[in-house]
C-alpha cells in the first residue's frame, strides 16, 4: 500500500512524467513548484517503496477547496492509489472553515467521475468547450464540507 506524504521537489521530475502521459494540456514543471510554495495549497505524494506512484495538489480559496489536479501512474491504477490520496485530502481538510470541495472533470472520463461520486460528490453543473484541446466540456463538481452536513 502506497504511504500518502506531503510533496516534495524532488519528487517533480517523476511527477512531471506522470502528468504528461495522464493530460493532453499537462502542467508545466513551473505549475507545480508555483503550488509546492504556495501556503494556502495541499500538495500530496504517494510513495510506492520510493517511486511516485500517484498525487495530488488541492488549493484553498473563496472558503471553498479547489481539487486542481491528481493523477496515478499508469502501471499503478485500479490499486485504489487516488483513493488513498482523496481519503488523505478529505482527513486533513475535514475540520477546517470552508464550504466544501469542487472540481472539474471531463465529460467523458467516466472512471474519475465514478470515483469522485464514491466521495459524495456530485455535478453541479457544466463548463462548455472547457478544455481547449479538444472543446469538450467540463462537469463541475461538488461536496459539501462534512460540517455543513452535520
Ligand atoms: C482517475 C485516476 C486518478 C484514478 O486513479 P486510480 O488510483 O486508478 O483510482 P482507484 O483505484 O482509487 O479507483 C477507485 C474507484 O474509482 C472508479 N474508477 C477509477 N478508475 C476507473 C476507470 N478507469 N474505469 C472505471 N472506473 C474507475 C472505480 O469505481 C474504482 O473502484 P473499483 O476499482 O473498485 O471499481 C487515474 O485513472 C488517472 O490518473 N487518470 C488520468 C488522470 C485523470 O483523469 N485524473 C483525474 C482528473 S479530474
Amino acid at each position: 500500500m502506497a504511504r500518502i506524504r506531503p510533496m516534495r521537489l524532488s519528487d517533480l521530475k517523476e511527477i512531471v512524467e506522470i502528468e504528461n502521459a495522464a493530460f493532453p494540456r499537462p502542467w508545466s514543471l513551473n505549475s507545480f513548484v508555483t503550488q509546492l510554495s504556495n501556503e494556502d495549497s495541499l500538495c500530496l505524494t504517494a510513495d510506492e517503496r520510493g517511486e511516485v506512484a500517484g498525487y495530488l495538489i488541492a488549493t484553498q480559496y473563496v472558503e471553498v477547496w479547489h481539487l486542481l489536479d491528481l493523477a496515478v501512474r499508469e502501471d499503478f491504477q485500479r490499486c485504489y492509489i487516488a483513493t488513498d490520496l482523496l481519503e488523505h485530502f478529505m482527513e486533513k481538510t475535514i475540520h477546517g472553515h470552508h464550504r466544501g470541495y469542487t472540481l472539474e472533470v471531463r465529460k467523458s472520463n467516466r472512471g474519475a467521475i465514478k470515483m469522485y461520486e464514491g466521495f459524495g460528490f456530485i455535478c453541479t453543473g457544466i463548463r462548455k468547450a472547457y478544455y481547449r484541446d479538444n472543446d469538450e466540456d467540463a462537469l463541475i463538481m461538488w461536496k459539501d464540507s462534512e460540517d455543513m452536513l452535520a
